[in-house]
């Protein structure tokens, strides 16, 4: 039979391509979403196959209800991906920050550690998904595992948090944890708030194509279905007890990344939409660069990313053009204005 797997957050960005990555692969999953602004509604998920899938909205908040189906489900894995994610909002306002990303884990690997018996336990697998933010601005080389966390962002120390607490569990009650600190993610379904979605977006409708500072930031770059593979790969291959960086290799600027959508956009629409670009105010504490060693995951699983950055955007582009009932959608819950000022 296969493993029943309960995904926290599998409304959101990463979630729904996951629901969809998994369930097509025949694993039995439940998804416990709160649905935040940053969810795609049930009815966009048309890729998931329904007799092996059930959403229940739930907050992790409302420790009741999560005791409640965690009992009825007893699930063999539990893939943490539920917070909120968007750093410009948590310098907005760190509140629903704390609440979901620190007491949200917090109230589900508690409720594991109180309510399942210690054989149970060790049949269980924790997966916590985490970023390459939690280890701040990277100067040197790549981050190691044994690096220590620096976040900057009230978003990155309240990830750095909830790895502490996984990790503490994992030590002091032998739960079996692993953490994935994955780079940034791109794909179908990201929410438009996030940087490439609102490159496409706002060169699709030929308005302004904003870039914080000078454009130089540096970030590393994957596609989500490379995740979702990377995810998939620690049920059978990685130790548990674990904390493991993943990301692609491919790292550059957002002016790159921006002029990239740009080019692949003027090929199809033969506009030169490079002209939309223009620098605005930077983002407070803004990292200059991310970048993850991952060699430590890659011998363990042999996992390799295999979408390259010129692929990966044009699936992306793609799939916002040819959703626009999606995007209409999220337009109800964010009009684009700038967040993140002080
Ligand atoms: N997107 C990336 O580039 C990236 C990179 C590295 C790590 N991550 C991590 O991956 C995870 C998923 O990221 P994403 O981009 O899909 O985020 P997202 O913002 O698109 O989705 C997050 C989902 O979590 C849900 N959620 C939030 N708080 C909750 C709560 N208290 N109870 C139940 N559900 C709750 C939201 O409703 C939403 O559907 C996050 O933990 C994030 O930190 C993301």
């Amino acid at each position: 039979m296969k493993k029943k797997i309960l995904i926290t957050g599998g409304s959101g960005f990463i979630g729904t391509n996951l629901v969809n990555y998994l369930s097509n692969k025949g694993y039995n999953i439940t998804n416990l979403d709160k649905i935040s602004y940053a969810s795609t509604p049930e009815i966009f998920k048309k890729n998931v196959k329904r007799q092996n899938y059930r959403f229940l909205k739930i907050d992790l908040a409302n420790k009741n209800k999560v005791l409640k189906i965690f009992k009825k489900i007893k699930p063999n894995i539990i893939i943490n991906l539920a917070a909120e994610t968007h750093v410009d909002r948590s310098i907005d306002n760190s509140d629903e920050f704390i609440k979901s990303n620190i007491l949200g884990t917090y109230n589900l690997i508690n409720i594991i550690n109180k309510t399942l018996s210690r054989k149970e336990i060790k049949k269980l697998k924790f997966i916590h998904i985490s970023t390459d933010e939690v280890y701040g601005s990277n100067k040197l080389s790549p981050s190691k595992e044994n690096d220590q966390y620096n976040p900057s962002s009230p978003y990155s120390a309240s990830k750095a948090s909830a790895n502490h607490l996984v990790k503490s569990f994992g030590i002091t009650f032998n739960i079996p944890i692993t953490i994935l600190n994955f780079c940034n993610n791109y794909g179908p379904y990201q929410f438009p708030e996030k940087f490439i979605p609102t490159v496409i977006i706002n060169a699709l409708k030929k308005k302004v194509i904003p870039i914080y500072g000078n454009g130089k930031n540096i970030r590393e770059w994957i596609f989500v279905e490379d995740c979702c593979k990377a995810i998939e790969s620690t049920f059978s291959k990685v130790k548990f007890g674990n904390e493991y960086n993943i990301g692609s290799g491919y790292r550059t600027d957002n002016l790159t990344i921006a002029k990239m959508i740009c080019k692949l956009l003027g090929k199809v629409e033969k506009y030169d939409f490079k002209k939309l670009i223009r620098y605005v105010k930077d983002r407070p504490g803004h990292d200059f660069r991310y970048a993850l060693n991952s060699s430590k995951f890659k011998n363990k699983t042999k996992w390799k990313p295999k979408t390259s950055i010129e692929n990966g955007l044009k699936e992306t582009i793609n799939w916002y053009i040819k959703n626009k009932k999606w995007f209409k959608y999220t337009q109800k819950k964010y009009s684009g204005s700038r967040l993140g000022k002080i």
